[in-house]
């Protein structure tokens, strides 16, 4: 699929006060100089505020991290979990499209969506608040088909269920997440066969579902008022990190060797065609004709010292010279032009 950035963006991007001090103690975590691996979670955050990823969000992270912002799209265009395009303000939908739930009725489910939500995915539906994608499986097959809504899945699902949870949604309601057919995890559909001991009849729900409804994270955007996320690396200094510089080539060390005759220019006979020497591609002959080599005499008359010299001075190519024993190479060539 073609991930581009959608046509209308806003102006500018800012995190809450709370969601930027997170974001600098996540920079923290990461040595000097490598402040770029806070890439993901920084554009996540950015994400969680706004629903999705605008190009203002996308570069503010990238100037937060001392990045070019090429290199922060590249991440954001290249992950599935960014959404590019504006999602609906209650919440987005992923369907899980994989074998196990195609095979359980997902293609229902997207038929709901269709109804329900908008006729093609990431399109809005009319009043805005939902939206629609169908995704890889999202590790829950064995309670397929199912969904995942903002933070949380919503398991064994039928068209009927899941078009109450739309409802519901929709209403401002946040639906009780986990298995939606009364099953408690993910145990047969007829009752425990093992560990029947088990009481799960006398739980409310299973621990996932009890932790996501005590957090209640669900479909809310992380806007700043919520109990702050723990950062344990708050105590360290941020500092904005410094653009990186390109790596400079290193320079070539002219103490090595010596330096063989060299021509300014080609013999009126013309440039031998140095490729023919095994290791010598277009670039490497370019290279060699630009310090001043462009006969295979020259070439064979090499001293070790000279050798030495010139596998130091071919910047982009150290070591060519010997590796690929040229020298032989040549006089080889040059014998068999003379015979
Ligand atoms: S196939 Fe749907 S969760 Fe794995």
């Amino acid at each position: 699929m073609l991930r581009r950035l959608h046509p209308d963006q806003p102006d500018s991007f800012a995190f809450t006060p709370a969601n930027q001090a997170w974001a600098e103690a996540q920079i923290t975590k990461f040595p000097e100089g490598r402040q770029a691996s806070a890439i993901i979670p920084l554009l996540w955050r950015a994400q969680e505020q706004e629903g999705w990823l605008t190009r203002p969000a996308i570069e503010h992270v990238a100037d937060l991290l001392g990045m070019a912002h090429i290199r922060a799209l590249e991440v954001a265009t290249f992950y599935f979990m960014f959404q590019l395009q504006p999602v609906g303000s209650v919440a987005h939908v992923q369907i899980c499209g994989t074998l196990s739930c195609m095979i359980c009725g997902a293609e229902d489910l997207i038929a709901v969506c269709k109804d329900k939500i908008a006729p093609n995915a990431h399109e809005l539906s009319d009043d805005g608040k939902l939206s629609w994608e169908e995704v890889e499986c999202l590790g829950s097959c064995a309670n397929a088909p199912m969904a995942q809504i903002g933070k949380d899945y919503y398991e064994d699902l039928t068209a009927e269920s899941f078009a109450a949870l739309l409802d519901d949604l929709r209403a401002g309601k946040v639906p009780t997440p986990g298995p939606q057919n009364g099953r408690y995890a993910s145990e047969p559909l007829k009752g425990l066969t093992s560990l029947t001991a088990h009481e799960a009849d006398k739980l409310p729900a299973n621990a996932s579902v009890a932790l996501a409804t005590d957090i209640g994270d669900t479909v809310k955007r992380i806007d700043g008022t919520e109990v702050p996320l723990r950062a344990p690396w708050t105590d360290r200094e941020f500092k904005l990190p410094t653009p990186s510089a390109p790596i400079p080539a290193p320079a070539a060390d002219p103490q090595v060797g010596d330096k063989p005759a060299l021509l300014t220019g080609a013999r009126d006979t013309g440039a031998d065609d140095l490729k023919k020497i095994k290791g010598i591609g277009p670039k490497l002959e370019e290279a060699l004709n630009e310090i001043g080599v462009y006969h295979f005499d020259q070439i064979a008359g090499w001293t070790e010292a000279e050798v030495a010299w010139v596998d130091e001075n071919l910047i982009a190519f150290k070591g060519r010279v010997s590796r690929d024993d040229w020298v032989a190479q040549a006089k080889e060539l040059i014998k068999d032009a003379d015979g």
